[in-house]
């Protein structure tokens, strides 16, 4: 398949080189400022040249609807705080002063992990304003984020935020019984609380072989999710969070099986596994890169290098599984690429590494996606939608 596709860039203004100070400042203790973004988010309205309020204008509202009448998802503007940035699911309205419309928390595993005890777990790439990381999946236990969600989903509904959960398979389990116990109950437990659920099964960061790369058992586990989805009162989406480094073929026998299960849709995509980064227009090799595991491996990376390979699997996926939502995502850090991908027909975006290199990334974005639809003569993305119907999906 033939596309072209923009990596818009953006000018660094004088707030961004203050995050690269900052950055710089802290960079013997990433994981401490990469934490620091939620106190960000808390305090952002307090201080005046922030502009951190949320934008409750209906401008940049989206609703995604589903052909086998799941609830509708009502976002604030598509623009979605991915998976991993808030881990513990605490303070989730906050995210709403930094500009985000939705946000997808944890990753949740069924009980409390620690994740990877090896020392640095994030590393940053200045130049190709990207970030590795091998966290491992560290996390509170589903009982405990589901729980907090559940507290205080109102309050994130009337800061015009819709909250996701992510949940994840517990690495370690070696008996398929159990690890289908394991992500089944873990689902039925987040189902409870949030708007949407987010299946990871992608993870390169937990030095478990990856959920998506074993066909037959991903076809069970959603097979599985979807029965117990399907028999309950409410219907929730459902999204599979896939991994960016799937060949043609692979992507094809996943889309196809998500189908047959009747999921909702697709995250494209998780991080980008480090061990293929020669694949990636990054400006270093593997051998830069600081071990962020014990066996030596760097996890995976996000950020800028990852958007061209991403627009290319949305628009297969696009082109092919019209029924499916997809939510883009890896390497946005634009309003002008927002934009690019609505006119593909995604429903929405994620992004995370853009916030630790944009000043007020999503507030941002958001600007520039109300200044590229009013460059096409659209005052809203209501507007947009109203005159750019989406093809009728079938079940
Ligand atoms: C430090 C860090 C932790 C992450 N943790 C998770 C996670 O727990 N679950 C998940 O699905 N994705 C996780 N991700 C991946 C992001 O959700 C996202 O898919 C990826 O970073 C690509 O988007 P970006 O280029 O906008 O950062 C993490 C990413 C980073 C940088």
């Amino acid at each position: 398949m033939t596309f072209q596709c923009t990596n818009h860039e953006y000018y660094l203004q004088f707030s961004d080189k203050v995050l690269a100070l900052i950055r710089r400042i802290f960079r013997k203790s990433p994981e401490f400022r990469h934490d620091s973004f939620r106190h960000v988010a808390r305090f952002a309205p307090l201080i005046p040249f922030m502009g951190g309020r949320p934008d409750l204008s209906k401008t940049l509202k989206r609703v995604i609807t589903f052909p086998d009448h799941s609830n509708s998802l009502y976002f604030g503007c598509p623009i979605i705080l991915a998976a991993g940035a808030n881990k513990t699911a605490l303070r989730i309205k906050d995210f709403a002063n930094v500009g985000f419309g939705g946000i997808t928390v944890g990753t949740a595993t069924r009980h409390f992990r620690e994740g990877n005890t090896h020392r640095p777990r994030i590393g940053f790439l200045e130049e190709d304003r990207a970030i590795y990381n091998s966290m491992g999946l560290n996390n509170e236990g589903v009982d405990v984020i589901a729980k907090r969600v559940d507290e205080q989903l109102v309050k994130a509904h009337k800061a015009g935020l819709c909250v996701g959960i992510s949940v994840a398979e517990t690495p370690g389990l070696t008996d398929p019984e159990e690890k289908i116990k394991d992500i089944i109950e873990s689902f039925t437990i987040a189902y409870k609380a949030a708007d949407y659920i987010e299946i990871n099964v992608s993870c390169p960061n937990t030095g478990e072989s990856r959920v998506d790369l074993d066909m037959t058992f991903s076809e069970r586990i959603f097979d599985e999710i979807m029965k117990i989805r399907n028999s309950l009162g409410i219907r929730k989406a459902v999204y599979a969070k896939l991994s960016p480094d799937l060949m043609e073929r692979h992507l094809i026998s996943i889309m196809e099986m998500l189908v047959r299960t009747g999921v909702n849709g697709v995250v494209v995509g998780n991080t980008y596994p480090t061990a293929k980064i020669s694949e990636l227009p990054v400006s270093v090799t593997r051998e830069d890169l600081t071990p962020l595991r014990a066996d030596g491996d760097c996890g995976g990376l996000s950020g800028r290098p990852l958007y061209e390979n991403m627009v290319w699997n949305v628009k297969y996926i696009r082109e092919h599984y019209p029924q499916m939502s997809v939510i883009a995502c890896g390497g946005i850090d634009h309003g002008y690429k927002i934009y690019d991908l609505i006119k593909m027909g995604v429903d929405a975006v994620q992004c995370y590494s853009v916030v630790a290199f944009r000043w007020m990334a999503a507030h941002a974005m958001r600007a520039e996606l109300a200044d590229a639809l009013l460059n096409d003569g659209y005052k809203s993305l209501g507007e947009y939608d109203d005159r750019n119907p989406k093809p009728v999906k079938a079940v």
